[in-house]
């Protein structure tokens, strides 16, 4: 009789309940490919009255996710709680501690303490894993560490909130604004508590944060990601993109510069025929780019119970299968410190302003640009009422210091009326 590997489930939320069915549902199929059974031996989350959908009738219930974490009948702590702090983490930790395995999907607490938590993990013997942290069920981790593990990766990109995506193609084909239609998106259910998460490009900002320390064997730094919502997209900007053949994406890069780690994540233009331009809805995109293998597009579910569970599985058969593996690929204290920096590749980018309606304001801001060395390619005033005058400009692909210098300088024209849109039109 092969010896069972044994779960504690912290968190039985939409992921935690999703494990428990897959569990319940595909045991045998999941032994036989695991080489062993995997048993749930305990469970914690807030309420324990709560109807889950899934049965819990054999399992051990645990108030307090750390004592979960530390009994010695559990060989693997699921963390799916959630959070960057707090439970999650002490619980995480006081498995680690002791050399339990944890499989988690909180990309909040590997983007702020994955380095601390990979380092624990590698000290003692124990394994630590996220599949599901990015990109629900795509199994881009895995496809990062293990199948493109003899390239060197040149780029990651990536549409990997969900959230945002249906907001700017429902804002497209409804025709509707943001605020309406963020307003349906909560309605639906479809934002975090913190709303800021999801359409300040935190989440995404997160998770391209874990795939760009795999791709490039650096430390986590989050905190040195350039991040920008998607807050100040218009149903004008959507138009004037869709006029000119491109699409609307919050769109994360990461890659390796002559002087450091790029990081991004913002909204850009991308064009409209391309497999990010054609994204619609929930669905998330990552595109991996290496030396050998040239592009990969991998593409599904970027939450939700069953594909978020099934990478869950997929991790914990890994573990089953005693195949080891550390966090982001290679050793935690070998991944280097990487300072943050900015392509030096020119790009195109597409502004939108408001001036003061009164002659000569228009070539004061080209007068700007021009200064800055940043050329305008066309420029497009449309309709508007007496006050200010909505302006647009594609400018030919220039340096973004210089773009940064350019607006920097605009306020000083005295006629630009509010702070101006700026988004790259990036042709991937
Ligand atoms: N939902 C997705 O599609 C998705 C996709 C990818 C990654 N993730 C990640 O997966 C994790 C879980 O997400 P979720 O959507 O399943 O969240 P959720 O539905 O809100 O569930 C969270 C669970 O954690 C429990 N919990 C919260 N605080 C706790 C505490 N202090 N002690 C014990 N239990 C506690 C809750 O208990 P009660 O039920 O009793 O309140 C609940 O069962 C998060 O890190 C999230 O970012 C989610």
């Amino acid at each position: 009789m092969t010896t069972p590997l044994r779960l504690g489930i912290a968190g039985l939320g939409t992921v935690g309940a999703g494990v428990v069915k897959i569990l319940a549902g595909s045991g045998e199929l999941i032994a036989a490919r695991a080489g062993r059974p995997i048993e749930v031996v305990a469970v914690s989350a807030r309420s324990r009255d709560k109807d889950r959908g899934v049965d819990l009738s054999g399992y051990d219930w645990e108030d307090d996710p750390v004592a979960l974490a530390k009994r010695p009948d559990v060989d693997v702590f699921v963390e799916l709680m959630g959070g960057s702090d707090g439970p999650a983490k002490a619980a995480t930790e006081a498995a680690l501690a002791r050399g339990a395995h944890v499989v988690t999907a909180n990309k909040a607490m590997l983007a702020h303490h994955g380095q601390a938590l990979a380092e624990l993990a590698e000290g003692n013997g124990a394994v630590l894993r996220f599949e599901a942290a990015v990109a629900g069920g795509i199994p881009v981790v895995k496809a990062l560490t293990e199948g493109l593990a003899g390239n060197r990766i040149t780029r990651v990109m990536g549409v990997m909130n969900g959230t945002c995506n249906y907001i700017l193609t429902r804002m497209e084909t409804a025709g509707l604004p943001y605020d309406e239609v963020f307003a349906e998106a909560n309605a639906l259910g479809y934002l975090e508590a913190d709303p800021t998460l999801d359409v300040g490009g935190i989440d995404a900002g997160h998770k391209l944060s874990l795939l760009a320390a795999i791709a490039f064997g650096t430390r986590v730094a989050f905190d040195q990601m350039t991040l920008e919502g998607i807050e100040r997209i218009s149903i004008e900007d959507i138009r004037q993109a869709a006029d000119m053949g491109y699409r609307i994406k919050l769109l994360g890069v990461a890659q390796r510069t002559a002087d450091g780690l790029e990081q991004r994540m913002m909204p850009c233009l991308v064009p409209a025929t391309s497999p990010l331009g054609q994204l619609e809805g929930g669905t998330n995109m990552v595109v991996l780019e290496g030396d050998a293998v040239g592009q990969i597009v991998l593409r599904g579910a970027g939450a939700g119970a069953g594909p978020t569970a099934s990478a869950v599985l997929s991790d914990l058969i890994d573990v089953a299968r005693n195949f080891r593996l550390p966090t982001f690929g290679q050793a935690a204290t070998t991944l280097a410190d990487a300072p943050p920096s900015q392509s030096a590749a020119p790009a195109p980018y597409y502004l939108r302003m408001a001036l003061t309606d009164k002659p000569g304001a228009l070539a004061k801001v080209a007068s700007v640009l021009g200064e800055a060395g940043v050329s305008i390619n066309r420029m497009r005033q449309y309709s508007h009422d007496a006050g200010s005058a909505p302006v647009l400009i594609v400018t030919h692909a220039c340096a973004r210091a210089d773009l940064d210098a350019a607006l920097d300088a605009l306020p000083g024209t005295g006629v630009v009326e509010t702070a101006p849109v700026a988004l790259r039109i990036e042709e991937v």
